[in-house]
């Protein structure tokens, strides 16, 4: 007769063993590193960004002619400022790509890598991904970051405070969670 449902399972269980016994040999652990201190900060930056004209910050690398703009895909590197006037300091710059991918209305999927050029944040950067629907208002996540964000997190929240037909400003809120002194040196 045919093992019981049990007596397989079992062999099951030891299976996995051995296998996840197998993968811990494969990928040998030399170290631990520490994270530090857990720092959870909100900051706001402004978002300029230029359609139109000589400085334009986006282009559209696919135009599909489609309903809702579906399937176009736009390339931007939007200025950071510390305020929504053209005349305030950069801080850094938006780095991404957005794909139209609503046929109901003009939502975009956008990866974005926001670029600190000064200030205490200075060659660090926080990866950023999510939804712009048609409102222009978004509430993303932080996938992650480099240089001082080195393992962040958090949520970044965006608005329009302006635009026109050359351009669009807007405000991001960023809540983020970072750790100080993040050691990548092993330790014992
Ligand atoms: C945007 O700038 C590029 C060059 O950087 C130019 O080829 C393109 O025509 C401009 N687009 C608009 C809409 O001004
Ligand atoms: C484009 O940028 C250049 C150099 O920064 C600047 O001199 C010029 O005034 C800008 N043009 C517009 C239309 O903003
Ligand atoms: C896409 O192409 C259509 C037709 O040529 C044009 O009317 C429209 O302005 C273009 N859209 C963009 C974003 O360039």
């Amino acid at each position: 007769m045919a093992s019981s449902p049990h007596s397989s399972s079992h062999l099951y269980f030891l299976l996995a063993f051995f296998l996840l016994l197998a993968a811990a040999t494969a990928f040998p652990v030399t170290s631990e590193f520490e994270l530090g201190r857990q720092r959870r900060i909100h900051f706001r930056v402004y978002f300029h960004e230029t359609f139109l004209g000589p400085n334009n910050t986006t282009v559209t690398v696919v135009n599909m002619s489609l309903p809702n703009t579906f399937g176009d895909v736009d390339i931007f590197d939007a200025v950071l400022r510390t305020g929504p006037s053209k005349r305030s300091t950069e801080v850094g710059r938006a780095q991404g790509v957005s794909f139209h991918i609503s046929q109901r209305d003009e939502s975009s999927l956008i990866p974005l890598v926001l670029v600190f050029t000064a200030g205490d944040f200075c060659d660090s950067t926080l990866t950023v991904i999510g939804r712009l629907d048609d409102s222009g208002n978004a509430d993303r996540a932080i996938v992650g970051g480099t240089g001082v964000f080195q393992f962040a997190w958090g949520n970044v929240v965006s608005k329009p405070v302006s635009s026109d037909d050359v351009g669009v400003v807007a405000a991001f809120d960023i809540y983020v969670v970072y750790y100080d002194g993040v050691r990548l040196t092993a330790i014992a």
